[in-house]
Formats: C-alpha cells, sequence, structure tokens
C-alpha cells in the first residue's frame, strides 16, 4: 500500500490521512550550532528559537494537532549559570512572539514541568500566555512548551497526586491504571506523541516524556536544531507513514 510519494518536482507529499496527530521535538544542537559558526552557545539557542516559530507554523499548516517541545530540562540547571539565566531571558523575549503566532492558529499554549525552581516574572508571563490562548483547548491544537520538564520528575509528581487521592480514600487502590496515571501527567490534555524526532545526531530519550513515547515512533536525524527546516519535518512525517505501528499486535 502506498501512503506517500514524491512529486516530479521531487515535492515530498504526505498522505493528509496520516499526518501524526502529536508530534514532540528535542531541539538539540543548538551549542554545536554556535560553535561552529564562532558564535556564543546563547546565540545558538537564539536562532533555535527561531527554528521553533517556522516548524510550529509547518506542522500546524500540515495538519498537526499537537506540538510538545523541549525547552528546558531538570537536567540543564546542570550548565553554566550564565547559559542559564540566558535561556531563562531568552524564554521571556521569545514567548509572546510565539503565543501570538499560536493564538492567530488557534492553538492553546501550556507549559510542562515544574514551575516551582523557574524565575517568578517567568512564571507570571507563562500563566499569563496559559490564560490568553485557554480558549482554543477546545480545538484540541496545543503547543506543549517543556521548561524545567523531567519525565521522571512528572511521574514522582503524578505518583504524589494519585497516592494523596488514595491515602484520602477519594479513590481505591484498584482504580490506578494506565488512564488514571495519564491523567495525571503534565500532558493529560493531549494523546501521546505519535512521533518524537531528535535532530542533532544524538540517540537517546533524555527524560522526555518517558511514559506517553511508549509506543511512540522516533525519528532521529544528523541536522541541528536551528538547521532544521520545514522540509526535514516533511520528511520526519514522510518516514513517519512509511512505519508499520502494531502498538504490540501482529
Ligand atoms: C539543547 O541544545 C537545547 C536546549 C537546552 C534549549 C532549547 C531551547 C530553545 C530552542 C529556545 C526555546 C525558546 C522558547 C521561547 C521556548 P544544546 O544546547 O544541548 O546543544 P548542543 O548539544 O549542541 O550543545
Amino acid at each position: 500500500m502506498f501512503l506517500w510519494k514524491k512529486t516530479k518536482k521531487n515535492q515530498i507529499r504526505l498522505d493528509p490521512n496520516n499526518i501524526p496527530c502529536h508530534i514532540a521535538i528535542i531541539m538539540d544542537g543548538n551549542g554545536r550550532w554556535a560553535k561552529k559558526r564562532g558564535l556564543p552557545r546563547t546565540a545558538g539557542h537564539g536562532a533555535g528559537a527561531d527554528t521553533l516559530v517556522k516548524i510550529a507554523r509547518h506542522a500546524y499548516d500540515l495538519g498537526v494537532k499537537c506540538l510538545t517541545v523541549y525547552a528546558f530540562s531538570t537536567e540543564n540547571w546542570k550548565r553554566p549559570q550564565e547559559e542559564v539565566s540566558n535561556l531563562m531571558n531568552l524564554c521571556m523575549k521569545r514567548l509572546p512572539q510565539i503565543v501570538d503566532l499560536m493564538e492567530h492558529r488557534k492553538v492553546a499554549v501550556r507549559f510542562l514541568g515544574d514551575r516551582s525552581r523557574l524565575p517568578a516574572p517567568l512564571v507570571k508571563m507563562m500563566e499569563d500566555e496559559e490564560a490568553r490562548t485557554a480558549e482554543y483547548s477546545k480545538t484540541g491544537c496545543f503547543l506543549n512548551i517543556a521548561l524545567n520538564y523531567g519525565g521522571r520528575d512528572e511521574l514522582i509528581f503524578a505518583v504524589r497526586e494519585i497516592a494523596k487521592k488514595v491515602q484520602q480514600n477519594e479513590i481505591s487502590l484498584e482504580a490506578v491504571n494506565e488512564e488514571l496515571i495519564s491523567a495525571h501527567l503534565y500532558t493529560a490534555h493531549c494523546p501521546d506523541p505519535d512521533l518524537v524526532l531528535r535532530p542533532s545526531g544524538e540517540i537517546r530519550i533524555s527524560n522526555f516524556l518517558l511514559w506517553q513515547s511508549a509506543y511512540s515512533e522516533f525519528y532521529y536525524d544528523n541536522i541541528l536544531w536551528p538547521d532544521f527546516s520545514e522540509k526535514d519535518l516533511e520528511r520526519a512525517i514522510l518516514t513517519y507513514q512509511g512505519r508499520n505501528r502494531r502498538f504490540g499486535g501482529v
């Protein structure tokens, strides 16, 4: 069965009926991109933010409903203080523009992760930006920005919440199942990712969406995130469309 084909002009033609509903991206390679150009790492993150805008725009145009991007992990605090501050400032600077774009496309913006360690002005901005696009939740289109996010941290948070409810007799122990755990994750509003992309040549999951990616398709690419283009996204989706998802069946 042919799900896709290339057109005469070598343009990628995707099967519109098999666009992944949810794509998650590890935006990796910013530092190397900057180093290659003799620039500071922060210039790489800035270029990475430009790529995020470009790729988000194209993803929703193609019919993707949820996009989740890994902007700062619970492990990224180990980076030099200057880089961490720069990343926080970059978020403050670029979020309004990104949310403007989402508002225009009727996409709701959500932040995934533990906000307690983030700078207060950034948290305030995140809350305001979520509120600004909250009405679009009904469209089912989301941009999830993972900020101080860790898959293990998320599971600890969910287990604690569930344990509290069991302790207070709000739910029985027998009620704890996959659906209940999923409903206690930061991503409760979205289906699990169909496709997880990691550019830059690294082939690991790095504590990203550990529970949710149990049956995701993975796509790795050598391109550094700031160089990742709309065509690269299409290539990834094309590869996805050629996969045979069996979810453990035959
Ligand atoms: C990993 O590349 C990238 C990050 C830790 C930061 C990603 C953040 C952005 C792209 C900006 C997002 C902006 C907003 C507003 C959400 P790396 O630095 O580890 O690259 P390297 O492996 O080449 O060193």
